[in-house]
């Protein structure tokens, strides 16, 4: 069954001194979530929220929030973040030696789960948990900041995984996270993607969120048009 192209914006990109504002601001442009990129200054180069900014949102907008958990060791926190309000929870496949059973445990909680690979990881890397796994979030630049530019040469891995998912009839979401903008955006769907995540393309001084989020979904409207994935 064909879904729309989700769009959550990234919280990196929000003017912090008002979080809740700027997450209603974009739950009410229609937004299908909000991703909240949690950051340990280690796993990645900045350090920025907890479970408290999730559990803080959580009472700001009723929309899916979904925390991307780019920390070493994130099993110790998993309890935390879906008792925090987290609709799905997503590890990266690189600080995980037992992948499956992180994500399963993530499920205990009752949350979605999704894993999250690198620019610099082949995505055979997480072949076996597809079956597991609710969303497989491709990294289109190296974690850490917004703005970055997105890696082109990330399609490739964007449309092998789509291939394996449609061989095996899995339905899991392609999360495309990254520099994705009103050029790139296209080029992501295209290649198979069926989320977007962005940051800097959304929360900016150009224009509104509003507006912002608009000028993406038209982006990918023509694409969306002949995909068999997304309408
Ligand atoms: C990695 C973060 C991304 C980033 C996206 O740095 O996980 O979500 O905030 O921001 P843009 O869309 O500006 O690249």
């Amino acid at each position: 069954m064909k879904s729309r192209v989700a769009i959550e914006p990234s919280i990196l990109s929000a003017d912090f001194s008002r979080l809740g504002e700027q997450a209603k601001e974009a739950e009410d442009a229609g937004v299908e979530g909000i991703q909240i990129d949690v950051m340990d200054g280690h796993f990645v180069p900045n350090l920025t929220f907890g479970p408290g900014i999730v559990k803080a949102l959580r009472r700001s907008v009723g929309i899916f929030l979904d925390a991307h958990l780019m920390i070493d060791n994130p099993e110790v926190f998993l309890e935390e973040f879906s008792r925090s309000g987290a609709n799905r929870i997503i590890v990266h496949q690189e600080v995980c030696k037992n992948l499956a059973s992180v994500i399963q445990s993530i499920k205990k909680f009752k949350v979605e789960a999704g894993v999250a690979v690198n620019p610099a990881t082949p995505i055979d890397r997480v072949e076996k948990v597809l079956d597991l796994a609710d969303c497989v979030q491709i990294m289109t630049v190296n974690p850490g900041f917004a703005g970055q530019r997105f890696m082109e040469d990330q399609l490739d891995k964007i449309r092998s995984l789509r291939r394996e998912l449609d061989e095996r009839h899995l339905a899991s979401s392609i999360v495309v996270d990254g520099g994705v903008d009103l050029k790139t955006a296209p080029l992501a769907v295209k290649a198979g993607a069926t989320a977007l995540v962005a940051g800097s393309s959304i929360y900016n001084q150009s224009a509104s969120v509003a507006q912002n989020v608009e000028l993406l979904r038209k982006s990918i409207s023509s694409v969306v048009a002949g995909s068999p994935y997304v309408n």
